[in-house]
């Protein structure tokens, strides 16, 4: 296979879910595209910029055959060379834990030029959408994004080292992992660690779970939430004017029995 001299791939960011979040920028790339290669979290209005592209759903969802990272870059680089100019879609930003990086070592390799268009993360987004604001001054100095299940299948390390810190930590893909998580914070005398969960965040099937690290199991199995979610955990939490008064209310309720905050 050759490149033609038009074949171009944009890695595009098409941000947290809500349609709106896009940037203009990627709207321009919707457009001009010939093909369109999207992944599960993207909205499907996004779609609706590009009428009469080729689209080609390659996302991975639970109980479904998905498509192996390989197969993936194939088909993107066997479209650059039939099509010419395609869209790489991803949900949030395509190089926070999106891939973008090796889809761009493999296509490069086919002489095939790329173009990354940044998207707005759902790291940020999600939390941000339930006011949550990662390091309001005065309380969190920094914040961490943190994948909940790395390349081997196991949680990161990295919680272990942020459990000690006293950074907001932001964890995605974590949900199958939320009982080590909480061990690991329990372990560090962090119990009382405002925590939230935000299911499908930005959409209108957003789900929110609200706790502490000690009670946080408890609200997933009540609200029966699950992936795709988005975990929060710091001070952050309940300084959120939306989420304050949910904070408020099991301080007073914890101290008429116990005088602690749950
Ligand atoms: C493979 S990562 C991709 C992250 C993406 N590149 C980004 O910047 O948002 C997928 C994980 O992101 C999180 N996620 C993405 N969109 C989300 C949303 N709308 N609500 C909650 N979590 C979301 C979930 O933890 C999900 O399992």
């Amino acid at each position: 296979m050759k490149a033609n001299l038009n074949s171009k791939v944009t890695l595009l960011g098409g941000g947290p879910g809500d349609p709106e979040l896009i940037t203009v920028k990627g709207v321009r790339a919707l457009k001009r595209a010939k093909v369109i290669l999207y992944d599960a979290l993207i909205s499907r209005e996004l779609l609706s910029y590009a009428p009469n592209a080729k689209k080609v759903y390659v996302g991975k969802r639970r109980g479904y055959h998905s498509r192996s990272q390989n197969e993936i870059n194939e088909l993107i680089v066997k479209y650059a060379f039939e099509y010419g100019n395609v869209v790489r879609l991803k949900g949030g930003d395509p190089f926070i834990f999106g891939r973008g990086a090796e889809e761009i070592d493999y296509i490069e390799s086919f002489g095939i030029e790329t173009e990354v268009v940044s998207g707005i993360s759902s790291s940020m987004a999600v939390p941000a959408s339930q006011g949550i604001s990662l390091t309001k001054r005065g309380v969190s100095e920094s914040f961490w994004v943190i994948t909940g299940t790395t390349s081997s299948k196991k949680l990161s390390n990295d919680v272990y080292l942020a459990a000690q810190s006293t950074a907001t930590i932001v964890i995605l893909m974590g949900m199958s992992k939320l009982k080590e998580i909480v061990a690991i914070f329990k372990k560090f005398k962090k119990g009382n660690v405002p925590t939230a969960i935000i299911q499908n965040g930005t959409t209108e099937n957003e789900k929110l779970g609200l706790g502490t690290i000690s009670t946080i199991e408890d609200v997933v199995v009540q609200k029966d939430l699950s992936s795709p979610a988005i975990i929060v955990i710091g001070e952050v939490v309940k300084e959120s004017t939306k989420l304050r008064s949910f904070y408020e209310n099991i301080y007073v309720e914890s101290s008429k029995h116990q005088n602690i905050f749950i």
